[in-house]
């Protein structure tokens, strides 16, 4: 009798319990959404039930956000904003919009780009645009402020986009991932290869001539990577190496893993992108005429950035006004500003 009285009431706390979480999931999707949410946006829903219901019930946000921006081969090219990127008389944001505004045949590759901003600044800046966007929460940081190179905010900024790229890779996602002080000034598709055993497509610093080989300098500011299960461990390789790798950026610590035969032991097929192509300050292309990407890169601040960028876009317009008989005499500015950012 006092067996079956308790029961009883066991099973009315269990409907009652179950009635509450339908009722929550009827009356506020949103809410029931964030309650199984990995990437959720409130914090005060951090619950055992995410940890136990290992699993996304519905489409979250990010899944959202991808889904609008993709490819219909499932590819994305993603960049990260914060408040520094988007400020100033003319932001690096602007600038970088600029590229795709005056490149050759770029300018419908924004319907593929997303923005993921790690502050409110830049995520209310990005939505103003009308460009794709998607808020990257992290618990207790503000990634607001200029992060000087090396410094220790930069230093976690870095890995948490590294966690989050990661993410994009789980989710079933191929994308190109670009820093925001990359001009884009010609659409980069038709040089990338498309084989799908091309596992991860990536810019150098300096390019050594031979796009096989380990010995190049890599620049993760700009590469292209497909989604399948080694790339997913390369990126849990690398994020491991977060607490052991003190003073060096996440580029840093992927040339060492290169460098320790990583890529050899997952049998990833890299290929090392030519500065021809795939420039930057460090290298700068030796033809305009075929040249892709321009990178901001051996560079310190973003006023420095900022300043010899905008001299590359004025370059750029030149050239585009010159007879094709001109352009041979061509030169790039010098990069004067980002030389002088690593004086004191
Ligand atoms: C939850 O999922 C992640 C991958 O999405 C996995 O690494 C982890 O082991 C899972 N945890 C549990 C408790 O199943
Ligand atoms: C992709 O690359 C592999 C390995 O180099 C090659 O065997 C295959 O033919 C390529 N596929 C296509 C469609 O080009
Ligand atoms: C950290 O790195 C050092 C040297 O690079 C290595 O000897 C050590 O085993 C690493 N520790 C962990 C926990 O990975
Ligand atoms: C192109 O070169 C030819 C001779 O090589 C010259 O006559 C012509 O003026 C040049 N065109 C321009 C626009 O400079």
């Amino acid at each position: 009798m006092e067996y079956q009285k308790n029961l009883y009431s066991v099973t009315v706390v269990l409907i009652l319990l179950i009635v509450g979480v339908l009722y929550i999931f009827v009356s506020n999707p949103e809410k029931g959404r964030q309650l199984f949410s990995p990437f959720q946006k409130s914090q005060c829903q951090q619950t055992q039930i995410s940890k136990t219901f290992n699993m996304t019930i519905k489409r979250d946000e990010l899944d959202e956000a991808l889904a609008k921006a993709s490819t219909q081969d499932k590819t994305v090219i993603i960049a990260i904003i914060n408040k520094a990127y988007v400020e100033g008389d003319k932001s690096m944001l602007d600038l970088f919009l600029d590229g795709f505004w005056l490149g050759d045949d770029t300018r419908t590759l924004t319907d593929h780009l997303l923005m993921v901003a790690v502050d409110q600044t830049s995520y209310e800046r990005c939505k103003f645009l009308r460009l794709h966007c998607y808020k990257l929460e992290t618990d207790g940081v503000e990634f607001g402020g200029e992060k000087l190179y090396m410094s220790s905010d930069f230093l976690k900024m870095m890995w948490r986009r590294t966690l989050f790229l990661g993410e994009v890779l789980k989710r079933g996602y191929n994308f190109i991932f670009t820093d925001t002080d990359v001009l884009w000034l010609r659409d980069p598709f038709p040089r990338l290869s498309l084989n799908e055993t091309m596992d991860l497509q990536i810019s150098t610093d300096e390019f050594s001539g031979d796009p096989w080989s380990e010995s190049n300098t890599i620049n993760t500011g700009f590469y292209m990577i497909r989604s399948n299960k080694k790339t997913i461990t390369l990126f849990e390789k690398l994020y491991e190496k977060k607490d052991n790798s003190t003073g060096m950026k996440e580029q840093d610590v992927l040339q060492r893993l290169i460098h320790d035969g990583l890529f050899r032991e997952l049998g990833l097929r890299v290929r090392f992108l030519d500065t021809l192509y795939f420039s930057g300050f460090c290298e700068n292309s030796r033809d305009v005429s075929v040249v892709i990407t321009f990178h901001a890169n051996c560079c310190r601040s973003i006023t420095a950035k900022v300043a010899d960028l905008t001299a590359a876009i004025h370059d750029w317009k030149r050239f585009r006004s010159l007879s094709t008989n001109e352009t041979a005499r061509f030169h790039w500015s010098d990069h004067v500003a980002c030389v002088d950012s690593w004086k004191h």
